[in-house]
């Protein structure tokens, strides 16, 4: 099948943007407007399209790795950005998220040396031509746009841009890396394609167009780059939603489900909590029950989910079954209260096993808990006509002679 990697990643963009305006307080869409800069920069130096390609992904995901929640864990009244931004380690935890990711050229290390100057003075100590290109290219897009931000509409933005790149010619960059810059942003439109109303667009003219050949395997593949990114982010889902594609496999296995079925649902339970990538560190980890204020906002995530899974054509059926998740047959779910007829068997069955692999899991307020207990909060629910009856029955059945 036919499989368009760029929408994939525009889509999940949105919610590794929604780390970064999080942690580093930019201005949303950051990701976009390094990818869109990186992009024509790569352009003007001569890379090749494979290269072009890769260099927005690599810009797409350059701070994956600031989800690690050991990064954020302490003191949250430091300045945020001078606590993640400046610890190498999100560099080294980006690097290894990405490993799966089918890149179209050689290129590597872009993550890992994102922070390095071309005088020797970044993390690694990396200097002038060691730095990979790639590397040199996004690390200027991101650190111009992290100071300048480039999102914004203010008048003079040229001039200053070009002298803050100017006075760190030849010690953060590289004098060709300058020159690049200001062949780029000489047109207007240059600057118009940075504002939020017209980036969408503009990524979308600029990116090559990259329709690639593979099957539900190699989309199972590359969406685990993403559920690592998703359960990195917090201590207590270290392994959230890889034990939620590992429990889905085995039920729908259980159930008799096709080997293409079973793939897809794996897709989506690795992929149905992409939308907590939005959620503060501050509610994901609070050490207690939830206020109102932050259950609401906790409620959100599954709206975000299908937002990013629906910009991506091909994965329909799979936005259904992975944005369902919290929808109850009772319709008192959210973020839709759907109801039992607009749910089908698949969608059902991710409720069930989230329920499943939530209770199971140690959280900051609580034990994590057997199968038995597990099940009997299932059948509580059940009673409620909030999860199907049926598939409690048969996860208790499949499980409980391997889950304890
Ligand atoms: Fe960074
Ligand atoms: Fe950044
Ligand atoms: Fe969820
Ligand atoms: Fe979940």
């Amino acid at each position: 099948m036919k499989f368009n990697l760029n929408r994939y990643l525009l889509g999940l963009s949105m919610a590794i943007d929604c780390v970064e305006s999080e942690l580093l307080g930019v201005t949303s869409n950051h990701g976009g407007r390094v990818a869109l800069i990186s992009m024509r920069m790569a352009r003007a130096l001569g890379l090749s399209e494979a290269e072009v390609f890769d260099i927005a992904a690599f810009a797409v995901l350059h701070d994956n790795g600031l989800a690690e929640e050991n990064l954020t864990r302490d003191d949250a009244t430091r300045n945020r950005l001078s606590q993640v931004e400046d610890m190498p380690v999100h560099c080294e935890i980006g690097e290894r998220n990405v490993s799966l990711f089918p890149f179209q050229s050689p290129a590597r290390q872009v993550i890992l040396y994102h922070h390095e100057h071309w005088d020797g003075s970044g993390f690694f100590g990396l200097q002038g031509e060691s730095i990979p290109l790639m590397a040199q290219i996004v690390g200027l897009a991101d650190y111009s746009d992290l100071k300048l931000r480039f999102g914004e509409n203010r008048l003079g933005k040229r001039e200053q841009t070009l002298d803050f790149l100017d006075a760190r010619r030849g010690s953060h960059f590289s004098p060709e890396l300058v020159e690049a810059f200001r062949e780029i942003s000489t047109p207007t439109a240059f600057w118009l394609d940075l504002r939020n109303a017209f980036l969408d667009n503009a990524l979308r003219r600029t990116m090559p167009d990259l329709e690639m050949e593979t099957d539900w395997q190699g989309i199972l593949e590359i969406s685990r780059v993403f559920s690592r990114i998703i359960d990195s982010k917090s201590r207590f889902t270290h392994s959230h939603s890889s034990g939620l594609e590992d429990k889905t496999a085995r039920m729908a296995a259980f159930l008799g489900a096709d080997p293409e079925t079973i793939l897809q649902l794996r897709i989506a339970a690795a992929l149905h909590d992409v939308g907590k990538l939005a959620m503060p560190n501050a509610i994901l980890d609070k050490p207690g029950p939830l206020d109102n204020t932050e259950r609401a906002k906790m409620m959100e995530h599954t709206y975000y989910t299908r937002k990013c899974l629906e910009l991506i054509p091909g994965l329909e059926t799979i936005t259904e079954w992975a944005s369902n998740h919290h929808e109850k047959l009772n319709g008192e779910g959210y973020p839709l209260r759907l109801g039992a007829e607009r749910l089908d068997t698949w969608s059902r069955l991710l409720t069930v096993l989230d329920i499943y692999q939530a209770l199971t899991e140690e959280r900051p307020y609580r034990a994590s808990l057997p199968h038995a207990r597990t099940l009997e909060i299932l059948r509580e629910l059940v009673k409620g006509n909030a999860v199907d009856a049926d598939l409690v029955h048969a996860v208790d059945q499949a499980f409980q002679p391997i889950f304890r």
